[in-house]
């Protein structure tokens, strides 16, 4: 059994982009700039744009944030992300979501200009993304990519069992798992809420990805011996006697599971630390214009 480092592995990742970044400051080439909206002041919202804006000064990329009141209207929303479409200096840009009630959140990501969208969440992504065609994909699902080919996971004919099916993670690894590709080339079956006997299917998992928000909800006896499991989800549960205050928890009970995996990410240090470092890649995509080439 080997656990995933995904704290190792975002930063051998973020050591390679950053070397990339020194050549192209030598050769004269644009250093990466990732701009990031943000509205109001949610507390996770804050910490989550921060730690991006601080990832792009370790590997030396340009960041910028955009900060507005909650009050802002959907409209002057709307003007803002033109005028970061139109900014040539700006290679690509994130609105951090959630946002408030009365702005349509499809809106927003439906005038994201594509070559630009380096969350993945515009709809000309999602659909390059099934066609097998150059696009960015989202951080999760392209960090979880990742986190396979570093291990050199074996993926081609192997049963993926993905439970969850939101647009953010579970839909896009259920397809990406699919695709004529490395890693990928599984037969996969998505298992969501309201799936029967959900153990049955966990069960037969070579791969077992499970993004669905319910802490140390998969326990041994739903895991085939010898299987990669994937966890995603990331709980903060009240834990008094921490100084933050609270302990992170994953979808799958470790401690029983990982005995029977050949590969299995840990919470925290499995996936999330590869999200951050899935968006610095696409952000050096773009810069590169390797995905879309205006
Ligand atoms: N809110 C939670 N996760 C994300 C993310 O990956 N991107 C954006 N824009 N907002 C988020």
């Amino acid at each position: 059994m080997e656990i995933i480092n995904g704290k190792t592995v975002a930063s051998v990742l973020k050591g390679k982009m950053a070397e990339e970044v020194a050549i192209r400051k030598t050769n004269g080439l644009k250093v990466p700039h990732l701009s990031a909206i943000l509205v109001g002041h949610n507390g996770a919202s804050e910490t989550y744009v921060a730690n991006k804006i601080k990832a792009c000064k370790e590997v030396g990329f340009f960041s910028s944030t955009f900060r507005y009141p909650d009050s802002i209207t959907e409209e002057d929303l709307l003007n803002v992300i033109n005028q970061i479409n139109e900014n040539d200096d700006i290679d690509g840009f994130i609105v951090q979501l959630p946002l408030p009630k009365l702005i349509a959140e499809n809106k927003v990501i439906n005038a994201i200009k594509p070559s630009k969208d380096v969350d993945g969440f515009h709809p000309e992504n999602t659909g390059r993304m099934i066609k097998n065609l150059p696009c960015y994909i989202a951080a999760t699902p392209y960090g979880i990519l990742k986190l396979i080919e570093y291990y050199k996971i074996e993926t081609k004919g192997k049963h993926c069992v993905v439970v969850g099916r939101s647009n953010i993670v579970g839909s896009p690894i259920s397809i990406l798992m699919s695709r004529d590709n490395y890693p990928g080339n599984c037969t996969v079956t998505l298992c969501h809420s309201k799936t029967q006997n959900l153990s049955e299917y966990t069960s037969k998992a070579d791969i077992l990805i499970v993004a669905l928000g319910k802490p140390e909800f998969v326990n041994g006896d739903m895991v085939k011996e010898g299987a990669v499991v994937i966890d995603v989800g990331l709980t903060r549960i009240e834990d008094k006697t921490k100084k933050s205050g609270f302990v992170l928890k994953g979808d799958v009970m470790f401690d029983e599971v990982a005995p029977k995996c050949s590969f299995i990410t840990p919470v925290p240090g499995g996936v999330g630390p590869m999200t951050i470092v899935a968006l610095l890649e696409n952000t050096l995509k773009a810069a590169r214009r390797e995905v879309y080439n205006s």
